[in-house]
C-alpha cells in the first residue's frame, strides 16, 4: 500500500482516503477485492434474471438495509460538537479529579437535543433541550449529561417510562408530535404535580432557545466531589453560555420550523465553520455534605427543586470551547453514547432517586441501540487514556486481546494489576465516596418531596411582565389544543397553587371561570416539609 498524497492540492479529501474503510485508492469489494462495476447486477444475458452468485450485489444491498440503528427512545434529535474545556483550577480545593487542576486541558465532545420529537422532527418545538458532555480525562471518561433547564418532571425514576409515554406522540394515530399539545400531556402532569414546575419552565421562553449557543445548561441532581483529605461536598453544576440567554418568540419558531427544520443545528455547524466558536464557563453551587442533603429548606435530593443562585451563587471553575464540527453524524452525533454513571475519581453520585434509576438506563438502552456490549470501542466513545478491563469478546469486538487469564487473582500472565499494585501499596482515591446508609427497604415518598408547588411560582414571579406574558400565552395555546374539558379545568386549578392572576388569565383564554387556591400561597414557605 502507498502512502503518497493521492490529493496533493486537497488535504480535506486525502484526510478521508486515510480513515479506515477507505484506504484504497480505487473502489473494493468490503474485503478488498477490486471492483470493475458497481451499477449492474449479474445477469444471465443483457435482459435476463439476476443471478443469486452476485455477492457484490447481495453485500451491497444487504449493508444499505442495515444501515439505520434505533434512534434513542428519547432525545432522538440532536447536533454534536468538538471542543476543548480548561480548569480555572479553583476546584482543586474541593475536588481531587485531575482535569480540574489549575490550566488543565480537556478534550470534550457536546451533544444538544430535544427530548421528545424523533429524529427527524423540527428543531425549535418548545420542549426540553439536552446538554451533555463527554470529557476525555486522564483518569477516563466523565459525562455531565444534563438539560437546558435546571428542574425534572419526576423524583423518582420508576416513574420515567409513565412521563415519556405522556410526553411523546399518542399511540393511536401518532399525532401530534408536539410535547406539550395534547391531552396526554396535560393529563400526566396535572395529576402527576411534581411536574408543575418543569411544565412551567417548559412554557416560558427557555423552552424555545434561539440557539444552542445560547442555552445555559444543569446537571439537574446534586453530585458528590470528594476534595483533598477526602472531605466531600455537595454540589449542582451549570454551564453559563457567554452569549447570554436567548430564545425564540413562539411566532418567530414557527417561522423557523417552517424556513428550516434544521435551525438549531444549521446555527451550530455555521456558527463553529466561521470561527464563532461557542463558549460556555462551568460553575458549581457548593453545599455541606453534612449528611442532611439540604440547604435552606431545600432537599437537595429531590430534582425537581432547583437552589437560586441568590441563596447559593455558582461558583465558575473553568471554559468550554466547541471549535470543531464532526466530520461524520452518524460516527460521532449518532453513535455517541453518554452516561451519568461515568465518572471520574473525586466525582461520585448522591442518593437522588431519578439519578439512580438513570444510572441503570443508559447502559441498558445503549446495549440495543449500539448492538452489544462494545460500544467503548467506538471511536467517539473511545476514552483516550489508557484501558485494561478485563472485559472480553461479545459482538463487535474490535480488541484483540493478548494473554490467557482476564480474571482476577491470577498466577500465570500477571493479568490487570491494580495502580497501588503498580506502584508499591500508594493510596489512590477510589471512584466511589464511602457513604453511610442504612434504613428500612419500602415503596414510599419522603415528606420532603411532598411540596410541587413553590419553585414554579418562585420562577414565575421572577420573571418580567412581557416574560409572564408570553407564560400565559403558551398555557393558553398548548391547553387549548388539549379536547378533554377535565383535564384543562385540573390544570388551571394547579396553575392556581402556583399564581392568582396566571390561573386567572389562562382560565379567561380557555373560557373557564378562574380558581381559587386550595391553601394560602403566599403564606406558604420555599419547601415546607423540611422548614
Ligand atoms: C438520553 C433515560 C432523566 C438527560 C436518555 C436516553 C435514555 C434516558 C434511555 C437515551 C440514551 C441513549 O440512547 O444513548 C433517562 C431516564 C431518566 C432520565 C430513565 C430518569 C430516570 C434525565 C434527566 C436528564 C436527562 C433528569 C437531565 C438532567 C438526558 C440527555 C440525553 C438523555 C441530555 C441525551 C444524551 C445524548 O445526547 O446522547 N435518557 N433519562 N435524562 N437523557 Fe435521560
Amino acid at each position: 500500500m502507498t502512502t503518497e498524497s493521492a490529493h496533493p492540492t486537497n488535504p480535506e479529501a486525502d484526510r478521508r482516503d486515510k480513515a479506515p474503510g477507505q484506504t484504497s485508492k480505487h473502489l473494493t469489494t468490503s474485503q478488498g477485492s477490486p471492483l470493475t462495476d458497481t451499477d449492474h447486477s449479474l445477469k444471465v444475458g443483457e435482459r435476463g434474471p439476476i443471478l443469486l452468485q452476485d455477492h457484490h450485489l447481495r453485500e451491497k444491498i444487504m449493508h444499505f438495509d442495515h444501515e439505520r440503528i434505533p434512534e434513542r427512545v428519547v432525545h432522538a434529535r440532536g447536533a454534536g460538537a468538538h471542543g476543548k474545556f480548561v480548569s480555572y483550577g479553583n476546584a482543586a480545593d474541593f475536588c481531587v479529579a485531575d482535569f480540574l487542576k489549575p490550566n488543565k486541558q480537556t478534550d470534550v465532545f457536546v451533544r444538544f437535543s430535544t427530548v421528545a420529537g424523533s429524529r427527524g422532527s423540527m428543531d425549535t418545538a418548545r420542549d426540553t433541550r439536552g446538554f451533555a458532555t463527554k470529557f476525555y480525562t486522564e483518569e477516563g471518561v466523565f459525562d455531565l449529561v444534563g438539560n437546558n433547564i435546571p428542574v425534572f418532571f419526576i423524583q423518582d425514576g420508576i416513574k420515567f417510562p409513565d412521563i415519556v409515554h405522556a410526553v411523546k406522540p399518542e399511540p393511536d394515530r401518532e399525532i401530534p408530535q408536539a410535547q406539550s399539545a395534547h391531552d396526554t400531556f396535560w393529563d400526566f402532569v396535572s395529576l402527576h404535580t411534581p411536574a408543575q414546575a418543569h411544565t412551567m419552565w417548559n412554557m416560558s421562553d427557555r423552552g424555545i432557545p434561539r440557539s444552542y449557543r445560547m442555552m445555559e445548561g444543569f446537571g439537574v441532581h446534586t453530585f458528590r466531589m470528594i476534595g483533598p483529605g477526602g472531605k466531600a461536598s455537595l454540589v449542582k453544576f451549570h454551564w453559563k453560555p457567554k452569549l447570554g440567554v436567548h430564545s425564540l418568540t413562539w411566532e418567530e419558531a414557527q417561522l423557523a420550523a417552517g424556513a428550516d427544520p434544521d435551525f438549531h443545528r444549521r446555527d451550530l455547524a455555521d456558527a463553529i465553520d466561521a470561527g464563532a466558536y461557542p463558549e460556555w464557563e462551568l460553575g458549581v453551587q457548593l453545599f455541606e455534605d453534612d449528611g442532611t442533603a439540604t440547604f435552606q429548606g431545600i432537599d437537595l435530593l429531590d430534582p425537581t427543586k432547583f437552589v437560586p443562585e441568590e441563596l447559593c451563587p455558582v461558583q465558575l471553575i473553568g471554559k468550554m470551547v466547541l471549535d470543531r464540527n464532526p466530520s461524520n453524524y452518524f460516527a460521532e452525533t449518532e453513535q455517541v453514547a453518554f452516561h451519568p454513571g461515568h465518572l471520574v475519581p473525586g466525582i461520585d453520585i448522591t442518593d437522588d432517586p431519578l439519578l439512580q434509576a438513570r444510572l441503570f438506563s443508559y447502559l441498558d438502552t445503549q446495549l440495543t441501540r449500539l448492538g452489544g456490549p462494545n460500544f467503548a470501542q467506538i471511536p467517539i466513545n473511545s476514552p483516550k487514556n489508557p484501558v485494561n478491563d478485563m472485559f472480553r469478546d461479545g459482538y463487535h469486538q474490535h480488541n484483540i486481546h493478548e494473554g490467557i487469564a482476564p480474571y482476577k487473582p491470577n498466577s500465570l500472565d500477571g493479568g490487570c494489576p491494580f495502580m497501588a499494585e503498580l506502584a508499591n501499596g500508594q493510596e489512590f482515591p477510589a471512584l466511589e465516596y464511602p457513604q453511610e446508609t442504612a434504613g428500612t427497604k419500602q415503596r414510599s415518598e419522603p415528606v420532603s418531596f411532598s411540596d410541587h408547588y413553590s419553585q414554579a411560582r418562585l420562577f414565575y414571579r421572577s420573571l418580567s411582565a412581557q416574560e409572564r406574558d408570553h407564560i400565559k400565552q403558551a398555557y393558553s395555546f398548548e391547553l387549548g389544543k388539549c379536547a378533554d374539558n377535565t383535564i384543562r379545568e385540573r390544570q388551571v386549578q394547579c396553575l392556581a397553587e402556583i399564581d392568582a392572576d396566571l390561573a386567572a388569565a389562562v382560565a379567561s383564554a380557555l373560557g373557564l371561570p378562574a380558581p381559587a387556591p386550595q391553601q394560602d400561597i403566599d403564606d406558604l414557605p420555599l419547601s415546607p416539609a423540611l422548614s
